[in-house]
């Protein structure tokens, strides 16, 4: 039950499936979410879960496997996506079901029907949806809506919740959230930013990112083909020419059917995919990173933030897969004190709240120098992370942690130190103006009395200014 081990956490992983789905879904219809979540409790320890979205909605005969078998996903291209490997929605149904015996409700409606309503329940035994009851109920616009019942402790959970979503606004700053809970709390959060992203081009697997369960998809989809006709049709960067080259150097003949391979020659093909060189890089308008702007406009608006530096680095890759690694690091009264930055880490526009100490950027983040750059407890940081790429390197399956990947830790620690240069740069400045500017009060001071007792002396009634000489002293215009 990755994500859902106490009450607590499985309130807000609830919470966190239904949103990252909702969110997804919108991203595929290419709107502003609007997405609003209510959380309402029936006894003290039981609540319900409510998360309606704007995005496509689920074709009817979708919606029981969607939500009622586990590792069942509709997201199997290769592209930035929230969801992971159809195991998220799924676990928070299966988890209210254990824990309360209620189903599942599904309010869905799509460009081709008015509105369903389902309650579904998960045969456990043999991962297949029961559907309790479907009937036709109109909704008022395209979208989705998911009612979860569960047992969870909802007051230990609430500030990770309203964390989470403040976070995701960041993250997705074109997205407007609401949160009720029992009709009380009401928090409006996000549309940030009026620009919807790039939309996202799915692309076909990257030769170098196939493993042995890829390949036999692949393999079961056109297993009639011959090598250079299924290399050709099924990867992205492999022309005739790639594909060719390719068969030389594996010695195979390219008039070979695919599906006729044997167990060891289909290895040794998958083996040869991910070490073979002569491939170009993955394709990257597969991936939607949050920008410049769009992230410094989140950050500033959900924080209170005095100075912001943005820097980014990539396309590179990853065992095939293409990934872009951004940063913010901001300075602001609303983040600990502390002589290293705050850390807030997003992956594919997820922010993730549990295990950081675990987590591979955690690491990064305390190798770098930050007294080097002027990061003390005297000014507080924070560092703002997103990795985005067609697959994240998680450590466990309740996605919340990063594991080691030399290319990834070696770029996002140039990335930290680039910042930091950046931010120390402006640190220095602004500490060098604030004793200029001292420094011009006390001679501007200084030369007025000097000029006073000069013309008293002289026996002059009228004081000369000495404006112009702090002006040329300073080459800037002296204030009173
Ligand atoms: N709010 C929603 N709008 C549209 N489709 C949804 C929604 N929630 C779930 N789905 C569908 O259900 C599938 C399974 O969801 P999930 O188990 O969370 O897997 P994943 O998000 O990893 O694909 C999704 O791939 C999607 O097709
Ligand atoms: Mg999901």
């Amino acid at each position: 039950m990755a994500g859902f081990g106490n009450p607590t956490q499985a309130v807000y992983s609830t919470v966190r499936e239904l949103v990252e789905n909702s969110l997804d879904s919108c991203d595929d219809a290419r709107t502003h979410p609007l997405i609003d979540i209510e959380i309402q409790n029936v006894t003290s320890d039981i609540i319900t879960v409510k998360v309606s979205d704007n995005g496509t909605g689920v074709p009817p005969e979708q919606v029981p496997h969607a939500f009622g078998r586990v590792l069942y996903g509709s997201k199997y291209s290769q592209q930035q996506k929230r969801g992971t490997f159809g195991l998220g929605v799924t676990m928070a149904v299966l988890y209210g079901q254990i824990t309360t015996d209620s189903p599942v409700i599904i309010h869905t409606r799509t460009q081709n029907y008015k509105g369903l309503l389902y309650r579904l329940l998960v045969d456990v035994e043999n991962n297949l949806p029961l559907v309790e009851s479907k009937e036709e109920l109109q909704r008022t616009n395209v979208g989705t809506t998911v009612i979860v019942q569960l047992k969870g402790d909802l007051k230990r959970a609430q500030d990770r919740i309203l964390e989470y979503l403040r976070l995701s606004t960041v993250s997705t700053p074109h997205a407007a959230l609401t949160l009720k809970i029992d009709d009380e709390i009401h928090v409006n959060l996000g549309s940030w930013s009026k620009t919807l992203p790039e939309p996202i081009r799915p692309s076909k697997p990257h030769p170098r990112s196939v493993d042995m369960e890829v390949l036999r998809r692949l393999t079961s989809r056109h297993g009639g083909k011959n090598l250079d006709d299924f290399l050709c049709s099924s990867f992205q960067k492999i022309g005739p020419r790639t594909s060719a080259r390719f068969l030389r150097f594996m010695n195979l003949n390219p008039n070979r059917i695919i599906s006729e391979l044997t167990r060891d020659e289909q290895t040794q093909f998958a083996h040869a995919l991910r070490k073979y060189d002569g491939f170009e890089r993955p394709d990257s308008k597969c991936l939607s990173p949050i920008g410049k702007s769009d992230f410094l406009i989140a950050t500033t608006s959900v924080f209170n933030v005095r100075q912001a530096e943005y820097a980014s680095r990539g396309v590179n890759e990853w065992q095939g897969n293409p990934y872009v690694i951004e940063a913010i690091l901001a300075m602001g009264d609303d983040f600990p004190r502390s002589d290293i930055p705050t850390l807030y880490r997003f992956v594919n526009r997820v922010p993730l709240l549990y295990d950081s100490s675990d987590d591979v950027l955690t690491r990064v983040l305390k190798r770098v120098n930050w007294s080097r750059y002027s990061v003390s407890s005297s000014e507080p940081v924070a560092l703002f992370i997103h990795l985005c790429s067609t697959k994240i390197p998680f450590k466990a399956a309740g996605k919340q942690s990063l594991a080691s990947i030399p290319e990834i830790e070696h770029e996002a620690y140039q990335l930290f130190k680039e910042l930091g240069r950046k931010l120390g740069k402006i640190s220095a400045r602004s500490k060098r103006s604030v004793r200029e500017t001292k420094k011009m009060r006390e001679f501007s001071k200084s030369f007025r009395q000097i000029a006073r007792f000069s013309s008293a002396l002289a026996g002059h009634d009228e004081v000369p200014s000495t404006d112009y000489l702090v002006k040329q002293l300073f080459e800037v215009e002296p204030d009173e």
